[in-house]
């Protein structure tokens, strides 16, 4: 499981930082809350900007927007109103309107919730309120926040804290007229959506689940638990993280775990087919309001169409490693997978020297591999003085016979071993990989032959 040492390697990172940068005006208020740092509603209750809220990854906290300009609505969809059109409009407000609706409190019941820029009648969130039907039978209910989440982004991530309060104030009285089980409830959020079924689900002692689809990284990252979804918001929160990179490149997501499970599909960044060339052939094909979104979030949507396709019964298999942190698993000491799997155990760093069977896993689709392009760079460590290797006395040099390719996507692992294709050098011998350079080597049946002959053991 991806562990809290993540966090608290950033989180003292961000200390120093905040050392050297902090705002003192910010610092000496102490703990107050200024008369402009407090939203009220008469039916919502109030909301405090402490100054715990300011931090160097959020540097602007705004007052939220008044509840009825965020104007939120809930819009219900069960098996017996599974599309869109003749979903119904329900409000705590108004318990009429969840009487007249085929709304079932003994069921299970799924929020979505969108983010930034989105709105409730967005396309995405009605087909999934359509497939999770398909899925199961539940009360399925999209939070339409969509006055509250134009830009500036700084007033949206406010607007987020009211939402939050209707979330409550919703499930409240479900639980107060019918007897809902808060357990039942499930809220699924996208980017700024994930941190506001956070702060719904935080007021709802019991909340079942929060699912974070791509929880929105800038204002979040790096800030206390309480700004952000954490894995107290609800009993279970699990988190898709699709679109890690820094905003400074364009990352809307986060790379900090935020549930009791964070899930990093292809490292949680870069998705395949998110490559700006590939993208411009689709905006052809899709329509454009579709094709824009996939541009300059691409990353950041496809956490959602992976949580959409998690809900049909896939013959690919959804494989995952689990680490205790990206850092352990670059290093290559996650790949393992269990007992009778012993490709995928033997996954190792290579120690100079040493002749070893090595497994190399690409966590995109390998199933054609042509050719391996394999860099080596010799490492020597100053605190290891035996790692030197300088003139004539040893060589830096690499040599490799072939190299396993196994792909990933067939699971369980035993059923990997059909689907391996060996590379190699084309009479089969040893390359030589010189220190920092770059060898290829092409897949080829010749090639499959020589190395099963020699095999190369471990040590
Ligand atoms: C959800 O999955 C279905 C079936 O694969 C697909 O037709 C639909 O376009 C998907 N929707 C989204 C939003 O990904
Ligand atoms: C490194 O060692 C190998 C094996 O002994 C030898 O064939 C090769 O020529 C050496 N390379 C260099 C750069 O010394």
């Amino acid at each position: 499981m991806f562990s809290n040492n993540f966090f608290s390697i950033f989180a003292g990172t961000l200390l120093a930082l905040q050392l050297v940068s902090s705002n003192p005006a910010v610092l000496s208020k102490g703990k107050e809350v200024q008369d402009d740092k407090e939203w009220c509603d008469d039916v919502l209750g109030c909301l405090e900007i402490t100054d715990d809220w300011y931090c160097p990854t959020r540097p602007i906290n705004v007052l939220p927007d008044t509840r009825a300009d965020i104007n939120t609505r809930f819009y219900l969809h069960t098996r017996e109103a599974p599309n869109i059109g003749i979903e119904y409009t329900v409000s705590a407000d108004d318990l009429t309107s969840l009487e007249n609706s085929p709304f079932d409190p003994t069921k299970p019941t799924k929020f979505i919730c969108h983010g930034f820029i989105d709105k409730g009648t967005t396309r995405w969130l009605t087909e999934v309120a359509e497939n999770l039907l398909k899925h199961g039978d539940y009360n399925v209910i999209r939070i339409d926040w969509g006055d509250g989440s134009k830009p500036m982004y700084d007033q949206a991530t406010a607007n987020t804290r009211v939402v939050g309060l209707e979330i409550k104030h919703f499930v409240n009285t479900l639980i107060d007229t019918y007897g809902f089980d808060p357990a039942n409830a499930h809220c699924i959020g996208h980017s700024l959506g994930s941190h506001t079924c956070g702060y719904g689900g935080e007021q709802i002692p019991g909340f079942g689940r929060i699912t974070g689809l791509d929880p929105a990284g800038p204002y979040f990252t790096g800030t206390p638990y309480f700004v952000h979804l954490d894995d107290t918001d609800a009993v279970f929160v699990d988190n898709y993280h699709t679109d890690a990179d820094s905003i400074l490149v364009l990352g809307y997501g986060t790379g900090e775990p935020m549930g009791n499970v964070d899930i990093y599909p292809n490292s949680g960044h870069d998705q395949p087919g998110c490559d700006p060339v590939d993208i411009a052939v689709e905006l052809i094909t899709e329509d454009m309001i579709n094709g824009g979104r996939d541009i300059f979030a691409c990353s950041h949507i496809r956490s959602i169409k992976y949580f959409n396709e998690s809900l049909f019964d896939n013959t690919c298999k959804w494989v995952a490693h689990l680490c205790y942190d990206y850092e352990t698993f670059e290093a290559g000491n996650c790949y393992s997978c269990g007992d009778d799997n012993s490709l995928c155990t033997d996954h190792e760093r290579i120690d100079h020297g040493l002749i070893k069977r090595s497994l190399f896993i690409d966590l995109i689709d390998v199933d054609h591999i042509l050719r391996v392009e394999l860099l080596w760079k010799y490492n020597d460590e100053v605190l290891h003085p035996g790692t030197h290797c300088n003139g004539l006395l040893c060589n830096r040099s690499l040599y490799v016979q072939s190299v396993l390719v196994s792909p990933i996507s067939h699971y369980p692992e035993s059923e990997r071993q059909s689907f391996e294709s060996t590379a190699c050098s084309t009479d089969g011998s040893y390359t030589e990989i010189e220190d920092g350079s770059t060898v290829s080597f092409l897949v080829s049946t010749a090639c499959t032959a020589v190395s099963t002959e020699n095999t190369v053991t471990k040590k």
